[in-house]
């Protein structure tokens, strides 16, 4: 796609917003360079046929959206369309640019009332345990394809390890992480009718766990945040866990995935790591900068007219946050965003990866952990694993918001993986939960996604 310099004048929004949906993952940076060339740091959009928006381009302008939330509101229910009734919230929106009544989605002292039970409840999990849970989820992960001296990490590694870890926080048996981690990935799809299939699959898995937990509350997430003064309904539960389970997933698992590639598809990255010359924290960095796992973010709404960068936006259009254009933003000075395969000239983490203001991300310490953990524990357990295809090869998925690869083949040295335990092995086919399929209420919606999640397994394997 090139753009069009003989595109008709008025509101750009209206009379030329580019169509990015076209422009394939690979073109991306040549993307942001070309709409600043023409719009300056904020360009007018196409996210979908009917979708347009405003795209921030530059750094500043990133950064000051995000921190002005009583100009720049983070409440769907402000977009001018649906205000004007020209487009529904509850249909054939994708996720990321729907509504829920959930802390994303508030401003002010209802953010704040949002937001504190989830702050306070992911302060309280013990540093300990979720390193011991890591770990072990990793091992059992590596233990499943050690033996046969190829994987491809995505698939087997990468995308299962948040998901199995998130849904442990939330105090559920490993069998129901995988149904979790794929309907969480679904949040983000590009396809709003998939996206919309799973928050309805997802507020079922969620509504039957709170129903559970306000029955017999555990040592987790779910139930700290219930006994937090904020009293939050059932409803308002199943809206958070939502969110944090479509925010922890999805990033977690392309910012591992996109740190491994850095390690194995740069040479230089990968020696000076392994020799102890480049910070594992430093690589993550340098992959917030140049691979942010999340490259936009939607959306905030003027609550009155604004200028940025010398364009009127009207109250009420929507303003999707660029990440990766505001990392490459030339007004940064040459080298604060590296090219690939040159190393960050020193620890840089200016980046807006986790955010900024009071929507910054809450469980930082806890993605980073993930990280670390991921990625030291399949370097010690399969020394030698490298690349199964030239890095010129692996592809990136095309949808907008994230950025993540398609896949990411490895070959090693094949490992003896060590024998399993029978309670393992139970606790892997039921998740310590097998009563879920009891047919009582609050169990059995729990249980109706498992069986739906079996059923796209056994599909899938069969194909
Ligand atoms: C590499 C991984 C992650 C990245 C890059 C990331 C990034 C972000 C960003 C950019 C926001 C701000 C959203 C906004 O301003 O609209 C955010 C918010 C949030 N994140 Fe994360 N996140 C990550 C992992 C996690 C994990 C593991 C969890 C929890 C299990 C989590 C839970 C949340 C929640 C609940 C919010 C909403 C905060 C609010 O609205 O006040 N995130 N995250």
């Amino acid at each position: 796609m090139s753009l069009d310099p003989s595109a008709p004048s008025g509101c750009p929004l209206e009379s030329s917003p580019v169509p990015i949906y076209e422009v394939s993952s690979a073109e991306r940076a040549r993307l942001w360079a070309d709409l600043r060339s023409r719009y300056g740091q904020i360009a007018p959009i196409r996210l979908e046929p009917d979708l347009t928006a405003w795209l921030l381009l530059g750094y500043e302008e990133n950064l000051e959206v995000l921190r002005d939330w009583a100009t720049y509101s983070r409440d769907t229910r402000r977009w001018n369309e649906i205000r004007d009734g020209r487009r529904k919230l509850g249909s054939g929106l994708r996720p990321t640019m729907a509504y829920r009544s959930s802390a994303l989605y508030a401003d002010g002292a209802e953010h704040a009332r949002l937001i504190a039970p989830i702050a306070d409840a992911l302060a309280q999990v013990p540093e300990a345990r979720v390193r011991r849970d890591i770990t072990e989820i990793a091992d059992h992960l590596i233990d499943a394809f050690c033996e046969r001296g190829e994987a491809d990490l995505v698939r087997d590694y990468t995308t299962p390890l948040p998901a199995l870890l998130v849904n442990r926080l939330f105090g559920l048996g490993d069998v129901y992480g995988h149904a979790l981690g794929h309907l969480s990935a679904s949040l983000w799809a590009s396809d709003g009718t998939v996206g919309a299939e799973a928050v309805a699959r997802m507020r079922d898995y969620f509504v039957g766990l709170v129903q559970r937990k306000r029955v017999r509350p555990g040592d987790d997430l779910p139930s700290r945040m219930m006994a937090h003064e904020a009293a939050l309904s059932d409803a308002e539960m199943a809206d958070q866990l939502i969110v944090l389970a479509g925010a922890g997933h999805e990033p977690t698992a392309n910012l591992l995935g996109n740190v491994l590639r850095a390690l194995l598809a740069d040479s230089r990255i990968g020696r000076d790591h392994a020799s102890g010359g480049l910070l594992l924290d430093e690589v993550i960095d340098h992959v917030a900068w140049s691979e942010p796992p999340l490259q936009m973010l939607a959306a905030r709404f003027p609550t009155r007219d604004v200028e940025i960068d010398g364009t009127l936006v009207a109250e009420g259009e929507p303003l999707i946050i660029g990440f990766a254009a505001a990392h490459a933003d030339p007004r940064l000075g040459a080298g604060a965003v590296p090219a690939e395969s040159a190393l960050p000239p020193g620890h840089n983490s200016a980046h807006l990866m986790w955010g900024v203001g009071t929507h910054r991300c809450p469980a930082q310490s806890l993605a980073l952990r993930i990280v670390r953990v991921g990625v030291e524990r399949l370097l010690e357990r399969l020394p030698g694993v490298r690349l199964a295809v030239p890095a010129e090869e692996l592809r990136w998925r095309e949808e907008l918001f994230v950025r993540g690869l398609v896949s990411l083949p490895v070959r090693f040295p094949a490992v003896e993986a060590p024998p399993r335990s029978p309670a393992a092995d139970e606790d892997d086919a039921e998740g310590g939960y097998a009563e879920v399929d009891g047919g009582e209420e609050p169990v059995d919606l729990l249980g109706r996604v498992l069986r739906w999640w079996r059923g796209v397994r056994a599909a899938s394997t069969a194909e």
